[in-house]
């Protein structure tokens, strides 16, 4: 068992495993080195407008109140199907984790969530916070989208 491990463990750091070998169709593995963002929001490519996450949320709202968060995956529906989906949606407030949600590759949902939030005061500095949106397409990779919310 032991030597099982040992032998795995060795592989694990001692070979690079290529693209062809994990994913089921041919990927672009640049994608998946770091975080995706529009390089330019007011024009994005067609591969920004499928995966940016599209955040819905008020420009203003009262701390301790409650309000939605919507999240979208791109501009332009994203397929959800067995060869190509969204994994997973999730939301932070600036750097804190607020929710995650998984998602199924059978084709039952859509990929868009909604989140019930409430921020404090002191989760906003300056009466500020800043929504951010992640997404993992699982041939296109790990995409964020952002928005600034004023809390008052
Ligand atoms: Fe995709």
């Amino acid at each position: 068992m032991t030597a099982g491990l040992g032998a795995a463990g060795l592989s694990l750091a001692g070979e690079a495993f290529a693209a062809t070998e994990i994913f089921p169709v041919k990927v672009d593995s640049t994608l998946f080195k770091d975080i995706n963002r529009a390089k330019n929001p007011a024009k994005e490519t067609g591969l920004e407008e499928l995966h940016v996450p599209v955040i819905k949320a008020p420009s203003k709202v009262t701390a301790g109140e409650p309000f939605m968060v919507e999240i979208s995956v791109g501009e332009k529906p994203h397929p959800m199907m067995q060869a190509h989906y969204i994994e997973f949606i999730e939301l932070n407030i600036g750097n804190e984790p607020a929710g995650v949600a998984n998602l199924n590759s059978m084709g039952y949902v859509r990929p868009k969530v909604s989140f019930s939030i409430v921020l404090t005061k002191e989760s906003a500095p300056g009466g500020k916070a800043t929504l951010v949106a992640h997404e993992r397409c699982n041939i296109h990779g790990y995409w964020e989208g952002t928005k600034d919310i004023e809390v008052v």
